[in-house]
């Protein structure tokens, strides 16, 4: 997810700021393949960013905000799916979110769901097009900046955004990536599917 979305938003002119591997020369390649960037620990990514994607499994979610250390005023855009290792449910329940959870660990940060309901093989295609149709992307959070600003982002992605409410509705969008999954990897539909909202 992280190397996807990012090698997009280099292209797109933003600064990426690679970070947070076992294989730091990972994230060197990474970085030098794309204009604009640069790979480093996730202090340094932090302090140099006003965005910041998480993009880890939800089992390394703490290690990952502790090793950022300060996100106070930034966009944390999460994109975690909180899912059980055997994919049989959310960690969480349904109860609460991941982006809830991680909100209530960094509660200075401004996090907003999104990118969560589409698969990584999306954001290393090509294009986000299907056909002549841009997808949409869900997406949801407390802070109309925070909102404003990931939202620009989504459309520079490729995708249609659709701003879902509050945090808390990362409750849907999070059950709705495990139907994505159960859609691409059990029913037979592959990795590049996306949903597209109509309205009238
Ligand atoms: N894959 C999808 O299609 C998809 C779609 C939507 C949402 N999501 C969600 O997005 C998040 C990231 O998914 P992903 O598929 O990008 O996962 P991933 O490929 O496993 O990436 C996880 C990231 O964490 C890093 N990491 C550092 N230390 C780690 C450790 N000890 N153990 C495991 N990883 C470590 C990995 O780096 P190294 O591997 O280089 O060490 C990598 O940068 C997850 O919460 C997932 O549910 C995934």
């Amino acid at each position: 997810m992280g190397s996807g979305l990012g090698t997009i938003w280099a292209h797109k002119g933003h600064h990426v700021f690679f970070s947070f591997s076992r294989d730091p020369r990972k994230l060197g390649t990474l970085a030098n393949v794309t204009p604009h960037c640069r790979a480093g620990s996730p202090s340094e990514a932090a302090a140099s960013s006003e965005i910041v994607l998480l993009s880890v499994g939800w089992a390394m979610v703490d290690e990952a905000l502790k090793a950022t250390g300060g996100l106070d005023g930034k966009v944390l855009i999460d994109c975690t799916n909180p899912l059980k290792p055997d994919l049989s449910g959310l960690a969480v329940g349904l109860e609460t979110s991941a982006a809830e959870e991680i909100q209530a660990r960094v509660s200075g940060a401004r996090v907003v769901k999104a990118f969560n309901t589409v698969f990584a093989e999306v954001y290393h295609s090509e294009t986000r097009l299907f056909g002549s149709r841009r997808p949409t992307m869900l997406f949801c959070g407390n802070d109309p900046g925070a909102k404003s600003t990931v939202s620009k982002l989504i459309i520079e992605t490729g995708f249609e955004p659709v701003d879902a409410g509050p945090l808390s509705s990362a409750r849907y969008l999070e059950p709705l990536a495990m139907l994505m999954v159960q859609l691409g990897r059990k029913q037979g539909l592959g990795t590049n599917i996306a949903l597209n909202l109509i309205h009238r």
